[in-house]
């Protein structure tokens, strides 16, 4: 349902905010925040650590009281959902949170098919049937069906969460901090594992993340939250021409020179030849623009 008055941008929002303003008490954790997902893009979201980016992504979905603000999501303005809108449009998202929330009293085939019991009304057989698929779908195996969170490495538990978050095919899915604790090749196995759904499934894909590489190499789009609002909505290279002091620092301090630098020496010795080490420069020449 298109936004009433609403630009071409606009139009083509999955997520939709506002000046959206969330207090705890007397303290303000955002002030007046306002950007926008658009269809079938990967956004990533930065800020500092205690900035409320987990706190927005609880407000989207409904989790935290907001203080002001409108939020549109797939089309809807959450404020004035009938039941029947708000339960048409729990099912169309998935999420992956960031303490992976995973129950542990149920194997990986029962927690992925939690959402399906809430909100589909399936044999057990086809549930069994979708749940493994969605486990090959996120590269687990079937003999991992049987097991209790406890007994996943932490980058399983991930996939899990994934697989859990895809369980009922949603349009959206929002990932907070994917592959933090991650090493490198398992994270960069996970953001193309993202990738790929986006291009199989066209997801639209709201990711909280530090990781610098997944920005670089997944991101359509980066949203960066600063002073409690967004304070740049744009792309890789938007970031890396801002000269805001934090952005700059993030997108252009040493970490990032350092990890710049590693990968132009790789390159020159490799002479052209593409590794996992090599993607954040392959991916910055072939930022995206969205859809
Ligand atoms: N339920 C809550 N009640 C009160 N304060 C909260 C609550 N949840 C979060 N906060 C506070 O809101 C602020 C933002 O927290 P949030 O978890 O959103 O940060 P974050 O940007 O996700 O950080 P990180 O990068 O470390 O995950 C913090 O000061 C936190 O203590
Ligand atoms: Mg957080």
């Amino acid at each position: 349902m298109p936004l009433p008055n609403s630009t071409d941008c606009e139009r083509d929002a999955v997520l939709s905010v506002r000046d959206l303003s969330v207090a705890f008490g007397e303290t303000v954790v955002l002030d007046r925040v306002s950007f926008d997902v658009l269809r079938g893009e990967i956004l990533g979201f930065v800020g500092a650590t205690g900035g409320g980016k987990s706190v927005l992504l609880r407000t989207v979905l409904g989790l935290h009281r907001k203080t002001s603000g409108t939020i549109h999501l797939l089309g809807y303005d959450t404020d004035r959902l009938t039941d029947d809108e708000r339960m048409g449009i729990d099912m169309r998202f998935g999420v992956l949170f960031q303490q992976g929330a995973l129950f542990s009293s149920l194997t990986l085939l029962e927690n992925i098919q939690v959402p399906m019991r809430e909100y589909l009304d399936l044999p057990q057989r086809l549930m069994d049937e979708l749940a493994l698929l969605k486990i090959s779908l996120v590269g687990l195996s079937p003999d991992d069906a049987g097991k209790f969170p406890s007994e996943l490495s932490g980058g399983m538990i991930k996939r899990a969460a994934l697989a859990r978050a895809l369980s009922i095919d949603p349009d959206i899915v929002f990932l907070d901090e994917p592959t933090s604790g991650l090493d490198p090749i398992a994270a960069a196995e996970f953001d193309e594992l993202v990738a790929k759904l986006r291009e199989t499934m066209g997801l639209t894909v709201y990711m909280v993340t530090h990781d610098l590489d997944s920005l670089f190499s997944v991101c359509d789009r980066v949203a960066v939250l600063g002073n409690k609002r967004v304070i740049l909505e744009g792309t890789i290279e938007d970031m890396l021409h801002s000269e805001e002091p934090w952005i700059k620092a993030y997108f252009r301090g040493k970490r990032a020179r350092q990890l710049d630098l590693a990968v132009r020496g790789m390159n020159s010795k490799a002479s052209g030849t593409v590794n996992e080490s090599t993607r954040l420069t392959t991916s910055r020449r072939s930022v995206r623009t969205p859809r």
